[in-house]
């Protein structure tokens, strides 16, 4: 065994839906993990009838994926790297980028798996509580010395929902070595309403130390294909590629994901529905007592001192959502946002449970 894997926890995934179904004897809506209820583009679904050739490896290289990721943020195709989920690229990051020893900084509460990378290699990870729940660059900044070699900025950020400003990410950009990597991870951007939020695409052509992490799993719907990827300059990119398997991204989360891509008009109603819904969900879990985040994502992180028996009692209600005690937040539970008619189901559920307790 690896000794930087002596301390780790395998992922647990929990029970499945099907074996909670079982358990509480209720249809289950599963509100844990941040995907999209709606689901992806009827699109992908007619492409992926079509699709036959299973008996070929996929293309390693994702030429014509690339090619629309590449017209769209008007960039050329070497400057990204497929993964099988945006997870993928953070571990190929951390294979890629750091030696035993080497530093990541991770301001927390934050996604887990960026710790969990930089610990598989032997690197440190050096956690930085955000205790207001909001990224506060210029503290991080300043605990971000020459010899780190990586920084985790989630933005919007999971599980708290919050942004930071592109005049935030500015000045941190501009304070931080250029020989520090900064990994800007921006799995829900499309959800972001607010107009500070930075401009991913503009700053990528300036700096050479920013890598940019996107997925197919939220707003696109593609979760179960696991498909994601990497924008940088196409030196970084370069590394990335040498430590990629070289079919690691399918046939049919590549085809799905361009089908996926391609229509914008599904796209723009998942967006607009999911915010008209994160605005009266919010409403009316305010309207109940409940103090929450300002989320610009998918999802809201909502407090209350018996998070744990909280989340419990929606679960017997039929609705599973996510305990954030792993966070470091027992105090909190977090909500997928869904359709309106599951949005007002799960009202009910609330107002029911706060009333037991
Ligand atoms: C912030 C963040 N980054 C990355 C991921 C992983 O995305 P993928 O499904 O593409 O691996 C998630 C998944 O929940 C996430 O919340």
């Amino acid at each position: 065994m690896q000794e930087s894997i002596k301390d780790l926890i395998p992922y647990d995934p929990g029970l499945t839906i099907e074996q909670l179904e079982k358990q509480i004897g209720k249809t289950m809506v599963k509100l844990s993990a941040n995907e999209s209820l709606w689901g992806p583009s009827p699109h992908v679904y007619e492409l992926l009838r079509q699709k036959t050739a299973l008996n070929y490896y996929p293309d390693g290289a994702a030429v014509r994926l690339k090619q629309l990721l590449a017209e769209d943020w008007e960039l050329a195709p070497d400057y990204f790297c497929m993964g099988n989920g945006a997870d993928e690229i953070i571990f190929l990051l951390a294979n890629s980028f750091l030696n035993p020893g080497d530093e990541a900084v991770i301001p927390t509460p934050t996604f887990s798996s960026y710790e969990t990378a930089v610990r598989i290699v032997g690197g440190k990870a050096t956690l930085v509580p955000q205790p207001e729940l909001t990224f506060n660059l210029e503290e991080i900044a300043s605990l971000t010395g020459r010899n780190t070699k990586m920084v985790f900025l989630c933005n919007p950020n999971n599980p708290t929902g919050t942004i930071f400003s592109a005049q935030a990410l500015k000045a941190f950009l501009a304070q931080v070595s250029p020989q520090t990597l900064v990994i800007l991870d921006e799995a829900y951007c499309h959800y972001v309403q607010d107009a500070q939020y930075p401009s991913s695409r503009e700053l990528v052509r300036q700096y050479e130390n920013l890598i940019i992490l996107r997925t197919f799993s939220k707003v696109f719907g593609l979760a179960a294909l696991r498909i994601g990827y990497a924008v940088a300059s196409p030196k970084l990119i370069r590394e990335l590629e040498k430590v990629r398997a070289p079919y690691n991204v399918n046939s049919l989360a590549q085809a799905a994901a361009i089908a996926a891509w391609q229509d914008k008009p599904y796209l723009q109603k998942v967006v607009d529905e999911t915010c008209t819904e994160r605005t009266r969900l919010i409403q009316r879990l305010q309207e109940c007592g409940l103090k929450l985040l300002p989320s610009q994502a998918n999802f809201v992180l909502i407090r209350h001192a018996q998070a744990i028996l909280v989340a419990e009692l929606l679960l017997q209600e039929g609705f599973l959502v996510r305990n954030t005690a792993s966070f470091g937040l027992p105090d909190w539970f977090r909500v997928t946002i869904g359709p309106a008619e599951k949005m007002d189901s799960f009202m009910e559920a609330v107002r029911k449970v706060l009333q037991v307790i």
